[in-house]
């Protein structure tokens, strides 16, 4: 087990509020940061309304819920996260946005603190690179939705050091969450795996293989999926997506990876999934 007792999370959004609700419920205290008020507000907002359910199906007591969410604060400021043992950056899957927080957060962060990444496919050494700590950098990577997915991908960079990956290790038991070691190679295991498959499935729907119901229908009944392909994509984020299969394209540089146009031109029309209400479903 870990001495970390304070978590400072990187982004309110449905990765980082989903890392909040499982770090709350494990009893630590966590300091809550995105670029405004209004959306910490709204990611805890979210927690409790998702904690909630799991009242209501009998997972949580409410007073478990209550106290967890108390153990939730709202970080303002980026300096407010100088109280952390261990930050996780879980920002958008963009290395330009994720460099440019490094550079105003770590010279904040109290100098033991390690410096964690939720990220879904960059370089962890890369990434590490640009900060002030690469031996107390790490790849925490979590599954969506992360209060009901259990793994935990931990990720190595080179130059991680052997404390911070058991202290991470300590920390991801904590979480009551099965681990996974991957190598730090574009878009480690899941999705190495996955995100080819998505891909796949929207060439499936650009060649006009099936209509986006029967390809959803063809993998959950025909592979058992709990979600369709193209329903997953909404979910996961079309712009996530596409920035994976890019570091896959890029990093390893075969066509296979190549994403599928289609993907390109959602993302390009701001057809983003869920989030924006339109993806390959319509949730207007
Ligand atoms: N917080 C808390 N509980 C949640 C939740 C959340 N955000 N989302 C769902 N749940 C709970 C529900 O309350 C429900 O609980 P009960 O069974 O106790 O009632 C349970 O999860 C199932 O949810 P639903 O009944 O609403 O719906 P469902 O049965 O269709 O399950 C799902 C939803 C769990 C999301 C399921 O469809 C699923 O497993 N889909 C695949 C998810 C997946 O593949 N995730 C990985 C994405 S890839 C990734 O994350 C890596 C990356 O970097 C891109």
């Amino acid at each position: 087990m870990s001495s970390i007792e304070t978590v400072g999370i990187i982004g309110a959004g449905q990765m980082g509020g989903g890392i909040a609700h499982v770090c709350a419920l494990a009893g630590y205290q966590v300091l809550l940061y995105d670029i405004s008020g209004e959306r910490i507000e709204k990611g805890i907002a979210t927690i409790s309304g998702n904690m909630a359910r799991q009242v209501a199906s009998g997972k949580l007591e409410d007073k478990v819920r209550q106290e967890a969410v108390g153990r939730i604060a709202k970080a303002s400021e980026l300096s407010d996260l100088s109280a952390a043992d261990l930050v996780i950056e879980a920002a958008t899957e963009d290395e330009a946005t994720k460099r440019k927080i490094y550079a105003q957060l770590c010279p904040l962060l109290n100098p033991e603190a390690i410096l964690a990444t939720n990220t879904s496919s960059i370089s962890i050494t890369r990434l590490a690179a640009q900060t002030d700590r690469p031996e107390r950098f790490i790849g925490i990577h979590f599954m969506n939705p992360v209060p009901v997915m259990n793994l935990v991908e931990l990720v190595r960079g080179i130059a991680t050091e052997d404390h911070t990956f058991e202290a991470a290790k300590g920390f991801v038991a904590s979480l009551h969450k099965t681990l996974t070691v991957s190598e730090d190679f574009p878009a480690f295991i899941v999705n190495r795996i996955l995100l080819p498959m998505i891909n796949e499935a929207i060439y499936t729907l650009y060649e006009g293989v099936g209509t986006v119901e029967a390809i959803d229908t063809a993998m959950k009944l025909g592979a058992n999926h709990p979600m369709g392909p193209l329903q997953l994509a909404d979910f996961i984020g079309l712009d996530t997506c596409l920035s994976i299969m890019q570091v896959l394209h890029d990093g390893l540089s075969d066509s296979k990876y190549r994403p599928c146009p289609l993907l390109v031109k959602y993302v390009e029309a701001g057809w983003l999934g869920r989030k924006t209400n339109r993806g390959f479903y319509d949730y207007r």
